[in-house]
């Protein structure tokens, strides 16, 4: 965070960082549509990142496109778009799956779920072929720090918050399907490690850590280009 030099009081980042993060993430976005071709089944996932690629797939007019969304916002700006969206089962596996990130670090592991989306979006990446990530530089840590986004059942809620613990809920509405949404505010430390306890736990329906192995590409846009990293998958 940069000082204000009149007052040396700290302030947030200038419109100028944000605007900057926008032109990255519209960059990334661009970037990734070239890699959607003609009669393709495509994962759409959810976010800013991805509110530029949806425009971004539009005018590149593929025929026979069959997209498939991981929440109502997506389906929606999609749909308005003009692009098709199908649900998941009635289109099958998918050739590619395109989505932001909330971080990621430099051996691909990924937290997803800032919007809260992470258990469709987790679905949708494993019916899918290749999974390319699309983020502006400030997603790129050097070591993942949390929050881990949860989605969690509701019955026995306290009972799997005091397991997780330190975890508190957000204050948002339920996802599509029912779960409430939270974070685990604790240190990742090792992410397979704490990917390990968190699937474990019963009452977590899913967690927001991806491994690397589920990745295919990383597109990060910076300042001087995209940066093409490629995942284990
Ligand atoms: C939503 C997600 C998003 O991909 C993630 O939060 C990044 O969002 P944005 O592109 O707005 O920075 O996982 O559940």
């Amino acid at each position: 965070m940069a000082a204000d030099g009149a007052t040396g009081r700290r302030r947030g980042p200038s419109l100028s960082s944000e605007d900057a993060a926008l032109d990255q993430k519209r960059a990334a976005a661009y970037a990734a549509v070239e890699l959607v071709k003609d009669g393709m089944r495509v994962g759409l996932g959810s976010g800013s990142t991805v509110a530029e690629f949806l425009p971004a797939l539009a005018e590149r007019g593929c025929t026979g496109l069959r997209c498939v969304a991981t929440s109502p916002a997506t389906e929606r700006v999609a749909r308005e778009l003009g692009l098709e969206v199908e649900p998941l089962d009635a289109v099958g596996e998918l050739d590619v799956a395109i989505d932001g990130a909330d971080e990621i670090d430099p051996s691909g592991w990924l937290i997803k779920g800032g919007g809260g989306a992470h258990t469709r979006e987790k679905i949708v990446v494993a019916a899918a072929r290749r999974f390319v990530v699309i983020a502006s530089a400030n997603k790129a840590v050097a070591k993942l720090d949390g929050p881990v986004p949860l989605e969690l059942l509701s019955f026995g809620v306290n009972h799997t918050l005091a397991a997780l613990a330190p975890a508190r809920l957000r204050d948002v509405p339920r996802s599509p399907d029912g779960g409430l949404i939270a974070d685990y505010m604790g240190p990742v430390g090792d992410p397979r490690e704490l990917a390990r306890r968190l699937a474990e736990t019963p009452g977590v329906i899913e967690h927001g850590l991806f491994a690397p192995e589920m990745v295919s590409d990383i597109l990060i846009a910076g300042e001087t280009g995209v940066e093409h990293r490629a995942g284990a998958k």
